[in-house]
């Protein structure tokens, strides 16, 4: 079970990381896959009334990886912490299947209170690198919070929020299918196609009027050369 919860892990930091080269290099390398394996051990040991050991668990974990996970909260499958320091993931947070979380992201409390305190997220969720999320708060499925964004409302499914207090840009899926953009923006492949050529054609034409202009200099410069008398 452990196994192929590994793998599944594994060959998901391969799919959605590019700078994930083999999977080697994911199971050694990578402390947000360790943080989720330790957090694992952490969790079956809190759920089962070790509450003191399912904490001691944690701490090491945290000290191993900078992730501090609370044994208690709920994780979802294939969660992909990238980089990962500084990331906490408090005792009543929630996080949905598919999500992928960047280094320094809190899912915090917005306010001291007992019971439900922490978000919950929903799946196939990106937060960005240093966002907070704060409170008993629910983010829908396919959201996205940009790097710094300070969340403390309800971000809807399929919905962009950047800033302090975070809030909506104007950029929706608009019908698109939901997939997985590293980094939370549209890669290349989902660009218009007609845009992508005209990017292409902009670029060229870039290069060849900078080859022209070397060129009228050379020229130039030749000819100036002829016309100096000899000898000067
Ligand atoms: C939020 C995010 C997903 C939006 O990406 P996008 O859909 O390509 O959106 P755009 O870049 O077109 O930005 C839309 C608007 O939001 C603003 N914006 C984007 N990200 C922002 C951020 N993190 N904070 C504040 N404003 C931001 C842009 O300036 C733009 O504003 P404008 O409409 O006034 O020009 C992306 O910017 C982001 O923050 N991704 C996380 C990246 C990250 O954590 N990387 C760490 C890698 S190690």
């Amino acid at each position: 079970m452990a196994f192929m919860f590994l793998r599944e892990l594994i060959r998901t930091y391969r799919e959605r990381d590019p700078a994930a080269r083999s999977s080697a290099e994911v199971f050694f390398c990578y402390p947000g896959l360790h943080a989720v394996m330790w957090h694992g051990l952490s969790h079956w040991l809190w759920t089962r009334g070790f509450l003191l050991a399912g904490r001691f668990s944690s701490h090491i974990g945290r000290w191993l990886t900078g992730i501090e996970i609370h044994p208690a909260a709920r994780l979802g499958r294939r969660l992909v912490i990238d980089h990962g320091m500084g990331v906490v993931i408090g005792e009543t947070a929630e996080v949905g299947d598919d999500c992928y979380l960047y280094h320094q992201v809190t899912l915090g409390v917005a306010r001291a209170s007992s019971g439900k305190r922490h978000p919950t997220i929903g799946n196939n969720v990106i937060i960005g690198a240093g966002a907070k999320v704060l409170g008993p708060i629910t983010v829908g499925d396919n959201a996205r919070i940009g790097a710094n964004a300070v969340v403390v409302d309800p971000v809807p499914d399929d919905t962009t929020v950047v800033g302090i207090p975070a809030r909506p840009v104007d950029r929706k899926l608009q019908g698109r299918e939901p997939h997985f953009d590293p980094y939370g923006m549209p890669c290349d492949d989902s660009l218009d196609p007609v845009l992508r050529d005209l990017e292409g054609l902009r670029a060229e034409l870039s290069e060849v009027e900078v080859r022209i202009a070397r060129l009228a200099a050379q020229t130039q410069q030749r000819q100036t050369d002829q016309q100096l008398p000899a000898g000067n």
